[in-house]
């Protein structure tokens, strides 16, 4: 399966496409889009802000400005939804979120694609069953699209590990 779960930092890959972690308005924020932002420069700021927005559970697509030094071509926006108890639709928007950034890496011709945990900072899903989610709507899309590689990148040892038991428990 090219399904890889890494511990490291999403703004240190050499992918053709890197997703980041946006808010629906596009208006930049921390976290991973603070470190995307920071690595692609002003630029995408700028690029993004005039898109003017995407509903939660989509993405959008643009240059990669800075990361290109890395070989980024193109940095995906994805927005996931914010945690309010599980009972918004909240599983079906954390997928749609990382099915469609597939669906546009796809698109515009990448084979690579680098994601962090979605949802799982600032919006406050919890690490388990975002981990469930997301490898299940990996796993679902690289069943039909089995030339995508598709990197998982956890920032520390303990979100890697909730991932590696969620991969076990989608697995089994
Ligand atoms: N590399 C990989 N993962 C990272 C990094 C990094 N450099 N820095 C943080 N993370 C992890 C966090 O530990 C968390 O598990 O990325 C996950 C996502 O966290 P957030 O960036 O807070 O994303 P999210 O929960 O989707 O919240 C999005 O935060 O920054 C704002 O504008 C953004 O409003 C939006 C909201």
């Amino acid at each position: 399966m090219p399904l890889d779960l890494v511990q490291g930092d999403i703004a240190a890959q050499d992918v053709c496409a890197v997703v980041t972690a946006a808010n629906k308005e596009l208006a930049g924020g921390g976290g991973v889009d603070g470190v995307i932002h920071r690595a692609a420069g002003p630029e995408l700021l700028r690029v993004i802000r005039a898109i003017g927005g995407t509903p939660t559970g989509t993405a959008v697509i643009t240059p990669a400005f800075g990361l290109s030094a890395r070989g980024v071509r193109h940095v995906i926006h994805a927005v996931g939804p914010i945690w309010r108890g599980g009972t918004q639709g909240e599983a079906e928007l954390l997928a749609g979120a990382y099915r469609r950034s597939l669906e546009l890496a796809v698109q515009a011709g990448c084979r690579s694609v680098a994601f962090p945990a979605i949802s799982t900072g600032v919006y406050g899903y919890p690490l388990p069953s975002a981990a469930e989610v997301t490898l299940r709507t990996i796993t679902a899309f690289l069943a039909d699209h089995p030339d995508l590689h598709v990197r998982v990148v956890l920032f520390d040892g303990g979100t890697l590990n909730v991932f590696r038991r969620a991969w076990q428990r989608v697995t089994a």
